[in-house]
């Protein structure tokens, strides 16, 4: 059985003070048992989180990781020094670092790698943008995303990552996808991952969707066949993820 997993990618919102009530809030309104919580917020809160969280279910991940180990690489964050603070997962490749700052699907898979190699489960985001979709070009997108970012990685170990089904104009749109087009690319991805590692391994990896899940749409997207869980940008950061958690938590 794959476990749910609900994660809040807060993006460059909260700061150590917002967050620090923010988590007392949460940590009081809920209770984790059967899912996984995470909560990436800013490199600079990620230690204020793993405070106020210390004593609950809920872990706290990172929003990015550098590619390099460690060196001359002016304004970047080193996986030993997020390992140093309590991170154990980190959002890999969403689409706004793809597009924002050019990371590339070579840079995503450096990254995954590191992670892997690390003991960091990478959750690695994936998605087409409009212009894939209507061109219904996003199945092949999607995939050759895929096969790049797991190209090598440790066999040993591939089962604990994560992929994140984002598509890139479902995200912070209001827009979310439908049910049957979220379906249908999760078992896609599930189908590419098993050609790549073989089908009892694919079993065993979750998919997540992200992209405009809010408290109306959450339980439907989870309840579906491929899905293991939620990646929740904008509703992450307001009261109304307290009842996302529970909806997935059932
Ligand atoms: P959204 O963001 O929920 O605000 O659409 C999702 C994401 O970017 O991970």
């Amino acid at each position: 059985m794959r476990k749910k997993i609900i994660v809040g990618n807060w993006k460059m919102n909260m700061t150590t003070m917002e967050t620090k009530s923010f988590l007392e809030m949460l940590k009081v309104s809920i209770s984790v048992q059967n899912a996984e919580v995470l909560i990436c917020p800013s490199f600079t809160s990620i230690g204020a989180a793993v405070n106020v969280l210390q004593d609950t279910n809920i872990s706290v991940g990172a929003q990015n990781i550098s590619s390099e180990e460690r060196g001359s690489y002016t304004g970047e964050v080193s996986i030993e020094m997020l390992k140093e603070i309590g991170v154990a997962h980190s959002i890999i490749g969403h689409s706004e670092r793809r597009k924002f700052f050019f990371e590339t699907d070579e840079i995503v898979n450096k990254k995954a790698k590191l992670a892997l190699e690390n003991g960091v489960i990478p959750i690695i985001c994936v998605g087409e943008d409009i212009k894939e979709r209507k061109s219904n070009k996003h199945i092949e997108f999607v995939e050759s995303q895929i096969r790049k970012a797991l190209a090598d990685l440790n066999i040993m170990k591939i089962e604990d990552i994560i992929i994140a089904y984002e598509p890139v104009w479902a995200i912070g749109t209001g827009e979310t996808a439908t049910l049957d087009q979220i379906e249908e690319m999760c078992s896609y991805i599930r189908y590419f991952i098993a050609q790549i590692v073989g089908v009892s391994i694919s079993e065993k990896i979750r998919i997540l969707y992200g992209g405009s899940v809010n408290k109306e749409n959450v339980t439907s997207i989870v309840n579906m066949n491929n899905i293991d869980g939620v990646l929740v940008g904008g509703a992450s950061l307001k009261p109304e993820f307290v009842d996302m958690v529970k909806q997935v938590e059932k």
